[in-house]
């Protein structure tokens, strides 16, 4: 069934208090809730029956005021409860096995753990209930079970009381004063161990904070528990925003769909993003911890504090959220190299969503699944969307437009149309057009031409912008897209200051005086719209761009251009010998020019000397050969290893020197050391084996020590085998460590990487019911172009043959794993069919999961 925006409407019935009774156990938990039911005054109909969602759960009885109730009947998985009057008590008792609970999504167990995932439709798997966002309750919830076994019972809010039976068994009572929407209910039951500190709010509020994890975990706390401590820090001052209960609880689990969940007061999270120390976690995994530390916790205001009405309103507290842990992690480390990351993950995952079977605007208009709807556009593009606002209207005027939002919306279940309309009025900007980036999928395309009039020293920037065709919306109306400009005098090397151009038409001309010469353009500055630019620029004025902007981000950029155009004018085999020489040349000298650079710092220089990604290169072409471009981008790096040999190699011994510590320098150090290999490796695979064995071997810390197994994963090399079993050996015990060891081979350059993969699949270690371990093998083979693009067709095979196996395990993850077959319509014919057979072997199977069945039919539709 396909659910669509324009169906809401309100829920007949509310539940201002409910009262869960949990008496728990690993395969038989007897849940009791209590609802205190009212009808909504603002209801359409006010007859309407009690209807409670439910999902693979049986009613053993239902009470009504206390009394057994016949006139109940299940309509296909709801309860519906013909209720008279205007306000009753409903009691309901259900009884679930968390162990079987593969999916997990509801009550499930890990390790020996207790723990919930509700978000978005999980807790009527747990009760019945209106298991919609804007039914907002007041929770009191009772948590029974065997002492030893389970000896920490923890749930949303504070704890109210607990005590002890004679039969071994203990309880625990918790009560969430702040309604809340029952996708941010939690429990978690277990022996695990806290690690505490102390926060105290701006207004004088004390904050008892415990980060949960297994016993021996604990030593690795540190990181999360400072990134907390930042964030809450952080929210007062930026948005003024505070923490509201005494209390601030975080888990720690080791089987989670996936990353973290916001659950009021008692954030759950996926191991890998609490745990990190040098020896096991690399700078990325730091990073990674504290943007996600500080995403869950600001939910606690864009998300929780003010909720969403509905699903389709997702992007109102994802896209705002990433938004604030974007700005968060900017101010924590260096922001250009932040604000790099973050288009590089928009343009790795967000462009190809954009353009291909299923692409959605930030805010859908219909959906089969909701879990289908946790994506890059609305998570990523929304918060893009929301950072154009920032630049439209500027920070200062941006703050009264949040602070206009949170006054307003506090306690209620808001919409994206409450949100454009507080900043509009806050902020005191007119956004009426700029509404269409909520409404209209598919990246913007903007044309930009530039013309020069030597005698009147004015220039004229012709800008043309194209919306392209996306599933349901042929036609597009123009946007209005924000883009920092400023125009390079080529001698000198500045400019004269930058311009805001806001382009709200088809096409448009802005013009400039006073340019004696033609200037160099500097267009999209900063990546203030998250569109494609098509500028025909000179491999000279990128040059220019690539040594001289103010601007690193415009830096970063004509150096990603500068490979682009050569890149793509190879692969479309429009490069003679002469050429192709020419190119590398520019390229060569513009990296040289970067790596001599001593105005820059070193985690700055790592992005720059980074060459585009196979799949941003891929979206340069229709229909794309994946092997040239594989071939092509190999070649290059090759090239620029032999060219630049001595430069990396004493780029590699330079930052081999820099003794281990978590500051910016040394982290930049370690960055160039990895890139270094991989130039090096590309141009002399054996001399590299040696220096890359040798960085493993003396690594002290796990940036150097993956860095150096990832080149030597993709290398015929003794060196390999050895290194990968020392590593095997030396993690065995610590499972997000040996999901690396997955990872790393399954993403490897290595021409059997994909045998690999197939081998590793029946490694005692692989499993298919542990969400980190699964993609850690099978999302690093389906990002990996070579191995999934395999000719024959055998790594389309082996994602199908994972999505089919998986599905009846957990649906969720495995409808992940359809968007890289999706892709097939943008691929060269021979591939294109056999993604597309996969896709239609998927679709024949006898039962699929909504999940995977929506994201399969979408993409083998015309
Ligand atoms: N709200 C969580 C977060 O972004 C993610 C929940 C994921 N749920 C899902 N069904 N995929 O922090
Ligand atoms: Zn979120």
């Amino acid at each position: 069934a396909v659910i669509h925006r324009a169906d809401y409407r309100p829920p007949a019935w509310l539940v201002p208090d409910i009262a869960l009774d949990f008496v728990l156990d690993l395969t038989e938990t007897r849940v009791s809730a209590t609802l205190d039911v009212e009808r909504n005054p603002a209801a359409q109909d006010a007859t309407a029956p009690l209807r409670l969602n439910g999902d693979g759960i049986v009613a053993g009885a239902v009470l009504v005021d206390g009394e057994p109730h016949n006139a109940w009947a299940m309509e296909g998985d709801d309860l519906v409860i013909d209720l008279p009057g205007s306000a009753h008590q409903v009691t309901i008792e259900t009884t679930i096995n968390p162990t079987a609970n593969t999916q997990l999504s509801g009550l499930y167990a890990s390790g020996g753990l207790l723990c919930t995932q509700c978000e978005a439709e999980g807790f009527r798997r747990i009760t019945f209930f209106p298991d919609r966002p804007d039914v907002l309750s007041c929770y009191t919830v009772t948590l029974t079970a065997d002492k030893a076994q389970f000896p920490v019972l923890l749930s949303n809010g504070n704890p109210v009381d607990s005590g002890e039976e004679d039969d071994g068994s203990h309880w625990a009572i918790w009560h969430d004063p702040w309604p809340k929407p029952s996708y941010l209910f939690a429990l978690v039951a277990g022996d695990l161990v806290p690690t505490r500190d102390r926060f105290t709010t701006a207004s004088g509020r004390a904050v008892d904070l415990a980060i949960w994890v297994r016993a021996g975990d604990e030593t690795r706390t540190g990181h999360a528990m400072r990134s907390l401590i930042a964030s809450m820090q952080w929210d007062e001052k930026v948005y003024g925003r505070e923490y509201d209960l005494d209390l601030f609880n975080i888990v720690a689990v080791s089987d989670f769909n996936a990353g973290a969940m916001e659950n009021k007061g008692l954030n759950i999270f996926n191991t890998r993003y609490i745990l990190a120390d040098p020896d096991t976690a690399t700078d990325g995994d730091y990073d990674a911890v504290e943007g996600v530390v500080a995403h869950e916790y600001f939910h606690n205001w864009s998300g929780n504090r003010v909720t969403c009405r509905d699903w389709f309103q997702l992007s109102l507290k994802e896209g705002f959220t990433v938004l604030r842990d974007q700005q968060f992690s900017a101010d924590r480390g260096s922001p250009p190299v932040k604000r790099i990351e973050d288009v590089r993950i928009l343009r790795a995952a967000q462009f190809p969503e954009d353009s291909g079977p299923l692409a959605h605007p930030i805010r859908p208009d219909s959906y089969q699944e909701i879990s289908n709807f946790y994506t890059a556009t609305v998570y990523n593009k929304g918060a893009e969307v929301i950072r154009m606002m920032t630049v439209l209207a500027g920070p200062e005027r941006f703050r009264a437009g949040t602070d206009l939002y949170f006054e307003r919306h506090d306690g209620q279940a808001a919409t994206c149309e409450d949100f454009v309309t507080a900043i509009e009025e806050g902020a005191q900007i007119d956004l009426a057009q700029f509404r269409r980036w909520y409404e209209q999928a598919g990246t913007p395309r903007v044309d930009v031409a530039l013309s020069h009039d030597p005698v009147s020293g004015r220039v004229t920037l012709a800008l043309k912008q194209t919306v392209p065709p996306t599933p349901g919306q042929s036609v597009k109306q123009p946007m209005v897209i924000p883009l920092r400009t400023a125009l390079f005098d080529r001698q000198s090397g500045t400019h004269g200051g930058e311009h805001l151009i806001v382009l709200t038409q088809g096409q448009q001309q802005f013009t400039f005086e006073g340019h004696a010469r033609p200037p160099v353009l500097s267009i999209n500055r900063g990546f203030s719209a998250p569109v494609a630019i098509i500028a025909p620029q000179t491999v000279e004025d990128l040059v220019f761009l690539a040594a001289h902007d103010d601007d690193p981000f415009a830096r970063y950029e004509a150096m990603q251009q500068l490979v682009v155009q050569h890149l793509v004018a190879a692969v479309e085999g429009r490069l003679d010998d002469d050429a192709r020489e020419a190119g590398r040349k520019a390229i060569g000298g513009a990296l040289a020019a970067i790596l001599a650079d001593a105005g820059l710092d070193d985690l700055m220089r790592g992005e720059l000397v980074m060459l585009p990604g196979e799949a941003y290169l891929a979206e340069q072409l229709n229909p794309v050969d994946p092997a040239r471009v594989h071939a092509e981008r190999e070649a290059l790096k090759a090239w620029l290893g032999r060219e630049l040999a001595p430069a990396w190699t004493a780029l590699h011994d330079r930052c081999a020197a820099v003794p281990f510590s978590l500051d910016a320098a040394a982290r930049g150090a370690r960055k160039l050391k990895t890139q270094a290999l991989v130039y090096l490796a590309a141009a002399d695979p054996q001399g590299t084996a040696l220096r890359a064995k040798a960085q493993y071997d003396a690594a002290d810390n796990m940036t150097d020590r993956q860095g150096a197994l990832m080149v030597l994963c993709g290398l015929d090399c003794p060196q390999r085998e050895e290194a990968l079993d020392h590593f095997h050996a030396r993690f065995a015990d610590n499972r997000l460590v040996i999901d690396k060891w997955f990872s790393l081979q399954a993403g490897s350059l290595h021409p059997d990487a994909l045998a690999h993969v197939q081998a590793l699949a029946h490694h005692p270690d692989f499993t298919l019911t542990n969400p980190n371990r699964v993609r850690a093998l099978y999302m690093a083979m389906a990002a990996n172009p070579a191995a999934f693009h395999a000719a024959d067709g055998a790594g389309y095979r082996t994602i199908a043959d994972l999505i089919l196996a998986l599905d009846p395990i957990n649906g969720n993850v495995a409808a992940r794993f359809v968007a890289p077959l999706g892709r097939w319509r943008r691929v060269e014919p021979g591939r294109a069919a056999l993604m597309r057979a996969e896709l239609e072997r998927i679709a024949a199977a006898p039962r699929l999961s909504r999940d995977v069945r929506e994201q399969v039919s979408k993409s083998l539709e015309a």
